[in-house]
């Protein structure tokens, strides 16, 4: 779906509470768990994104029955699998949904998932999933651009990853629950999303051993049962508005969070100098009459500085005076933001993943996202600015931002999106 552009006043401050929704990167995986269970499951917290849309989309291809009962509430159901394949119209537009692989393959025996593809900012490598899969005893052929997956018995044995993987270890977690094999992964990724899906498949009747550490033993069991369970609050989101608070010098407050899980982007606000208190669930964020100090940030797997805030953290530093270098290694291609950023008066000076940047102050001009977090950038920047900033390519913001203009606007934001739905792409 296209959207209309944002129109964005910015270059004032801004004030009050924004709750935080569920997170996404939680909640996909976790919806693709329920595949994995005959019974229904209630899920609370989720947030009504497109790409939580997108998944739906694909499981009830596959055979869930699903219902909101209520404003974040859903409710899954699949009795059995319908199908027993992914195809790419549907796999294509989202790459997490490659994890669907695993689900059915544990609760079908078998599975054909289209090969996810890249995204806007470059390549983004299935290798892991395959091999990890592969190690603990599934055939996995590929033909055409799609990866084939069958399994004789129920998957056992040992795999070390290669390197540490969100994706790779929900797969090879869903592919293992289910059955009477026991499965070791070591380098597994430690990541909130990995330790949510986890809780979540042990609340339902699993047997996974070591969640937040990088061993984990999972013992298969013989069905999942159903219930009820609430996503963690999007560290992401959070993390988002933090930088806008402190963008535009002003002091949110935020609900709904999870402290614990932003140590690290608290720590470098602070070392900015933007005062950061916490309360476990609220986050004060103040940057008010402060004089912000230039940091050098790089990004790592949890419990490091996210990737998916480097952009808004790159927006960010393009307003402090002085040079902050960020680096990107986990994924080096992802500066679709900068050349926009330039369009507003940005000094970033780009070489490989390593972004030079001497902050200072922006200017109002069009602009187009280019996907989610380069959107989320654009509307930090857009809001640090005098005069009107129009970004393009909202659709990318409607990935992870739900309901982003009403919020904005409860900051006292000025935003406007004259008409919503333009046409179909
Ligand atoms: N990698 C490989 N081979 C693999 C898998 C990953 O080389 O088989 C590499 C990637 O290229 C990357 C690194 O490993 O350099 C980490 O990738 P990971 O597998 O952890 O990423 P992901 O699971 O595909 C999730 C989030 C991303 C987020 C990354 C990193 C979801 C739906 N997506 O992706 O979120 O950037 O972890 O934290 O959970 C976003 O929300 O904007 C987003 C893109």
């Amino acid at each position: 779906m296209q959207l209309t552009p944002l129109h964005l006043q910015g270059g004032r401050e801004l004030r009050g509470e924004i709750a935080v929704q569920g997170s996404k990167n939680a909640a996909l995986p976790i919806i693709v768990a329920s595949l994995l269970s005959a019974e229904k499951i209630t899920l609370r917290g989720v947030p009504r994104l497109s790409d939580v849309h997108t998944i739906l989309e694909l499981l009830a291809h596959l055979g869930t029955q699903h219902v909101w009962v209520g404003a974040n509430d859903l409710e899954l159901h699949t009795p059995r699998i319908l199908n027993t394949d992914a195809p790419y119209a549907l796999v294509s537009k989202m790459r997490a949904s490659f994890i669907v692989l695993g689900a059915i393959l544990a609760r079908a025996g078998q599975a054909t998932v289209s090969m996810p593809g890249g995204c806007a900012w470059g390549p983004r490598p299935v290798d892991q999933h395959v091999k990890a899969l592969r190690a603990l005893g599934a055939e996995i052929t590929e033909d055409g651009g799609n990866f084939t997956a069958v399994r004789q018995s129920s998957l056992s044995g040992r795999f070390i990853f290669e390197l540490l993987t969100v994706g790779g270890t929900h797969n090879a977690i869903l592919a293992s629950v289910l059955g009477d094999g026991v499965v070791t992964l070591e380098n597994a990724s430690i990541d909130t999303d990995v330790v949510e899906l986890i809780e979540f498949l042990n609340r339902m009747g699993a047997d996974i051993q070591g969640a937040g550490t990088n061993t984990l033993t999972i013992r298969g069991v013989m069905a999942l049962r159903g219930g009820e369970y609430t996503v963690i609050p999007d560290r992401i989101e959070a993390g988002t508005f933090m930088m806008l608070a402190a963008a535009t010098r002003s002091c949110l407050t935020l609900t709904n969070v999870r402290s614990d899980h932003l140590r690290a982007v608290t720590g470098k606000l602070q070392e900015m100098g933007v005062s950061v208190m916490d309360s476990g669930q609220t986050m004060v964020v103040d940057a008010r009459e402060r004089a912000l100090k230039p940091v050098n940030i790089t990004t790592q797997s949890y419990p490091g500085f996210p990737t998916d805030l480097q952009p808004q953290m790159s927006a960010l530093l393009a307003t402090v005076p002085g040079t902050s270098v960020v680096q990107d290694p986990v994924y080096p291609d992802r500066l679709t933001h900068v050349a926009e950023l330039h369009r507003m008066g940005a000094n970033i000076t780009v070489s490989g993943y390593t972004q030079v940047i001497q902050g200072g102050q922006l200017h109002a001009a069009p602009v187009k996202a280019a996907d989610l977090r380069a959107g989320a950038a654009l509307f930090i920047a857009a809001l640090t600015c005098e005069g009107e900033t129009v970004i393009d390519g909202v659709q990318y913001l409607n990935r992870g931002y739900e309901c982003l203009v009403e919020r904005l606007r409860g900051v006292g934001a000025t935003v406007a999106q004259p008409d919503l739905a333009l046409a179909m792409d």
